[in-house]
């Protein structure tokens, strides 16, 4: 039985450093679940699918192959759509925008559902999203929630565009993940919610490396 280790948590809340230096040092896969949904959107924002258009993103998930480079350096993983590497694209503010709502389709998270646990059934993973402890791994040998306030998460998220160049407003980055929040956490199916045997991390004083530690510890204890 291979290892499953799952992060959940809010946008922001150091999910993807921590869990990608967590699978580093365990020398297993890392999985970030929020890179598949963003895939979805870029590519119906790509094909102008309108959002209302449910039955369009679902096929279209369905067609689509999105598969995870190795770990190349400090902060990033690449991330593929159908071959071509969208690492960046699905970044942007305007993915940031639309992705609660293509992630908030039934089918599509159902389709998503069976291609997380399948690569989880292949290998080791360090999983990350918000429904892997409750939904996706119900059996994940560790559960981890992480959380921080919104203003620490829209921090983080705003220095993280700056330092891609982009020019944005702090107040419209705080927004984003505000309404983020409240699509994720209210969706019908799978919302984002800390299972009952998740451990809980609270971020905002701690830098990734802490908490890295922590979780090291705990897999040494409870795995
Ligand atoms: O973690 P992230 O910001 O890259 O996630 C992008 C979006 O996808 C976010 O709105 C939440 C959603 N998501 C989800 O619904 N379920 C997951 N397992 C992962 C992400």
């Amino acid at each position: 039985m291979e290892i499953s280790i799952a992060i959940d948590g809010p946008s922001g809340s150091g999910k993807s450093t921590t869990a990608r230096r967590v699978a580093q040092r365990l020398n297993i896969y890392y999985i970030d679940t929020g890179a598949m949904y963003r895939a979805v959107a870029l590519l119906s924002m790509r094909k102008n699918i309108d959002l209302e258009d449910k039955d369009e993103i679902s096929r279209l998930s369905k067609e689509t192959n999105i598969e995870f480079g190795q770990i190349t350096g400090e902060d990033s993983q690449k991330v593929f759509l159908n071959n071509e590497e969208v690492t960046d694209l699905i970044r942007t503010n305007e993915v940031d925008e639309i992705v609660s709502e293509v992630a908030s389709i039934p089918e599509v998270r159902e389709i998503m559902l069976n291609k997380q646990r399948e690569l989880a059934r292949k290998s080791g993973v360090v999983m990350e999203g918000r429904d892997i402890g409750s939904r996706v791994l119900p059996g994940a040998d560790l559960k981890i929630y992480l959380t921080a306030s919104l203003n620490t998460r829209a921090r983080r998220r705003f220095r993280e565009l700056k330092e891609k160049g982009k020019q944005i407003d702090f107040a419209k980055v705080k927004d984003n993940i505000r309404l983020r929040d409240e699509q994720d956490k209210s969706r019908s199916h799978s919302p984002l919610v800390r299972p009952d045997d998740a451990i809980e991390i609270k971020t905002d004083d701690f830098g990734p490396n802490k908490v890295v530690e922590k979780i090291i510890e705990l897999i040494k204890k409870e795995v």
